[in-house]
């Protein structure tokens, strides 16, 4: 089967005052057709740059510095933004955490809906709004007749991710990327977002590309889980694989600090001592060593992926020891 999404080698810098920074350092990964990939990782780990160098929507001072990244078979890095903005918004679409900062506020959400399906798919003006109209229903808003009519900061945080959605699911894309797409709501609103894409995905076939930091959401999303930390790609394996036999100390931090996940019910919840380091990209051996319980020596030198299992890739030196030890 070829991948819908294939990352290969992927370098993002960061020049600044001080100099160059590297936030995204040589990451690989693929996505299936009608795969769920969930991204994890703590904050300012790198998921955010991943996705938006997919989508070619790094802001100024960022660029990609090495790699290739090919959807559909076709190398994204190489294309003119004419090119991009053919493919973006029609088979590969993204939603972003605040919907306000991708929603123009002085059109209607009516307008720029029927805008956007216009572009998109060459259809007339009444025929995208009732394309907008039906899309808006299909998303769970009640009266998505007077939602067309309002303008986005009239709207709350919940009916503006749905708005979001149903814009980025009006071409039927391929792939859609969520970065992080319900953080700023509460607990059910987001779980009837999530069950929302999850309908969608099975509807139109699509793929995709969920980062999030929140392990609970993995469990009740993903098909495939790839772990960042400080810019790397540190463990990827199918969910079942990866919640059962964790390999990297990263990911079994990350396990251990979810509620219901690992198996004891009197078990105390943790978080993970210290922080992502900032400079990261100055750090030659392992980026984990300083927050780590089971380094050595040895981890201080640069570290390489290994394929542990089908699928099931980690960067840690000690993978072997780590994985068949269940006291941390
Ligand atoms: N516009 C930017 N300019 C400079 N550095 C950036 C910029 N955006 C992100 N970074 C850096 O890239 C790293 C990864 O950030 P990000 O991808 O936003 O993390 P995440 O989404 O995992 O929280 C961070 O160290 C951050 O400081
Ligand atoms: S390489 Fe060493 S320090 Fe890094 S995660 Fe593995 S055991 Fe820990
Ligand atoms: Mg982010």
């Amino acid at each position: 089967m070829s991948h819908i999404l294939e990352v290969s080698d992927l370098e993002v810098s960061f020049s600044g005052d001080g100099g160059k920074n590297i936030s995204v350092d040589h990451i690989s990964f693929y996505v299936d057709p009608g795969e769920v990939v969930c991204i994890v990782g703590e904050s300012g780990c790198g998921k955010s740059v991943t996705s938006l160098s997919v989508m070619g929507l790094l802001g100024r001072g960022g660029s990609v510095t090495s790699g290739s990244v090919l959807f559909e078979g076709k190398d994204l890095l190489a294309m003119t933004e004419k090119e991009l903005d053919q493919i973006r918004g029609d088979r590969l679409t993204m939603i972003f955490q605040d919907p306000l900062t991708s929603l123009n506020p002085v059109f209607t959400i009516g307008n720029q809906m029927t805008e956007s399906i216009r572009v998109h798919m060459g259809l007339g003006k009444e025929e995208a709004a009732a394309r907008a109209l039906m899309l808006l229903k299909k998303v769970g808003l009640p009266d998505a007749a007077a939602v067309m009519r309002r303008y986005p900061h009239l709207l709350s945080g919940g009916m503006r991710q749905r708005v979001m959605i149903a814009m980025a699911l009006s071409c039927s894309p391929s792939l859609l990327i969520a970065d992080e797409p319900t953080t700023a709501l509460d607990v059910t609103i987001q779980a009837q977002i999530m069950e929302l894409i999850l309908e969608l995905k099975e509807e139109l076939g699509m793929s995709v590309l969920l980062i999030t930091h929140d392990m609970g959401l993995v469990a009740q999303m993903a098909d495939r889980v790839l772990v960042m930390y400080a810019g790397q790609m540190i463990e990827q394996a199918p969910v079942l694989e990866l919640f059962d036999h964790p390999a990297h100390p990263y990911t079994k931090a990350l396990l251990r600090s979810v509620p219901g996940i690992m198996d004891r019910r009197d078990r105390v919840l943790e978080s993970i001592e210290g922080m992502v380091p900032e400079q990261y990209d100055m750090i030659t051996g392992c980026r984990f060593a300083d927050r780590c319980p089971y380094r050595r020596d040895i981890c201080s030198r640069p570290q390489t992926d290994t394929m542990i299992m089908d699928s099931h890739l980690v960067r840690c030196c000690r993978a072997g020891e780590v994985g068949n030890d269940a006291s941390k």
